[in-house]
């Protein structure tokens, strides 16, 4: 079987080292690459590099093997283009259609699914010019993936990181998986939250759940390669960011509630796998609770969190804004999630048996998507990507309908 033709994009950002890790990742892993920098990538990492590594010619111009036409074939044969790192003037170039390099011909000649890891300092990033480019890229069905946050070039530290080489392959792997589709999300904002809230006695105790938050995260991850723009709320779940995804650390009821009320005002989905205290003790103990010897231990009172999920579904910020929640179950499976959906008021709910293999913090899921159309699919036991898959097959099914 011919092996995946992938073009690695280089563009001149310091993190362009970061992308000899990558294409190790690619090559090793049965994919035909070929690197092609720009001319400032080849200030970081030489041309020796690219071509030791990938074992094919590097070239940055469109003048060298003219009649190969290498500025038209490379593009065309592609299976996949990514380019890691992505500086602003490459992103500038690619929605702005320019062709003044082999990169940028590159990547006017495919018409395979692109990928932009993005790299730059904070300021670049934000800049309206920088978001608009990407919003255009992303609209026209690249996969941007949002720059990590931590440690930039100098002393700074903020979003703008090139995010690790191996979740930038795991990107890559989903979009190639995908085959040659567009991107179905792309130009979409996901909204999803994951983990579980914890509700705090006093300084030291909590009430809390068993919620990993690994089906939100491989939510995330899948929404990403399908080309959305992910916003992640995240409860309690101690998981390394997924790549590509802005994610927003929460740890009660009520700080969800405001965080996924904040992201949903331009969401186009909302999706709730977060497990969301019902109840929170009603006092909060600034100091550690003692217990007293030859007393009984103090009641704890509890009072009612909001209900996100219903809130938001009540509350759209459009009306063709999509809402997914989730339910857990222990008995009469299917009618308490139909009643649950009714009372939610959302489109989808993903209903999941509380049992024995299908616990929490396990790989695996097995469920039924309930529709609010009376729709009802099963998804069988399999890890949490096929069911995050199968949610975004139905979600962008609606979306074509609204079309
Ligand atoms: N949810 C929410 N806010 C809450 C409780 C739950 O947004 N305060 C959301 C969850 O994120 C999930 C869905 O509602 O998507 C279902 O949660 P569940 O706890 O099963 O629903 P409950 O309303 O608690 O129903 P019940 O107590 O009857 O099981």
């Amino acid at each position: 079987m011919e092996k995946p033709k992938v073009v690695l994009g280089v563009s001149g950002g310091i993190a362009a080292y970061k992308a000899c890790e990558l294409l190790r990742r690619l090559t090793e892993s049965g994919h035909d690459v070929r690197v092609v920098p720009t001319g400032s990538a080849l200030q970081f990492v030489g041309a020796a590099t690219w071509s030791a590594l990938s074992g094919h010619p590097v070239s940055t111009e469109v003048w060298n093997d003219v009649h190969e036409v290498p500025h038209v074939r490379i593009g065309q044969g592609a299976d996949l283009v990514v380019v890691a790192p992505a500086t602003a003037d490459i992103l500038a170039k690619a929605a702005h259609g320019l062709a003044d390099d082999l990169l940028t011909n590159t990547l006017l000649t495919a018409r395979c699914p692109v990928v932009f890891a993005p790299a730059m300092h904070t300021e670049m990033w934000e800049h309206p010019a920088t978001q608009e480019n990407v919003a255009t890229l992303r609209r026209r069905g690249a996969v941007v993936i949002e720059p990590a946050v931590g440690r930039l070039t100098g002393v700074d530290t903020g979003k703008g990181r090139l995010p690790d080489p191996g979740e930038i392959f795991e990107v890559c792997r989903r979009v190639l998986a995908r085959g040659p589709v567009a991107p179905d999300l792309a130009g979409r904002h996901v909204v999803i939250s994951a983990g579980g809230t914890r509700e705090p006695l006093d300084p030291v105790r909590y009430l809390g759940n068993r919620s990993s938050g690994k089906q939100g995260y491989a939510l995330a991850r899948t929404a990403v390669a399908r080309g959305a723009r992910v916003t992640l709320i995240e409860a309690n779940t101690g998981l390394p960011d997924p790549s590509g995804a802005d994610v927003v650390r929460v740890v009660t009821a009520v700080q969800l509630r405001e965080a996924v009320l904040k992201a949903v005002s331009d969401a186009d989905v909302v999706v709730m796998a977060a497990a969301v205290a019902d109840f929170r003790p009603a006092e909060y103990a600034e100091g550690k609770i003692k217990k007293k010897d030859g007393q009984e231990p103090a009641p704890i009172v509890l009072v009612r969190n909001p209900d996100i999920l219903a809130e938001v579904s009540a509350e759209r910020a459009t009306p063709d804004q999509i809402v997914v929640g989730f339910a857990a179950e222990t008995d009469n499976v299917l009618a308490n999630g139909r009643e649950k959906l009714l009372r939610k008021g959302c489109d989808l709910l993903v209903v999941n048996e509380v049992g024995e293999r299908k616990t929490f913090g396990s790989e695996e899921n097995e469920a039924v998507v309930l529709a609010a159309d009376g729709g009802e699919i099963p998804v069988p036991y399999g890890p949490k990507e096929g069911l995050a898959d199968t949610v975004w097959d139905l979600v962008s099914a609606r979306f074509s309908s609204q079309a």
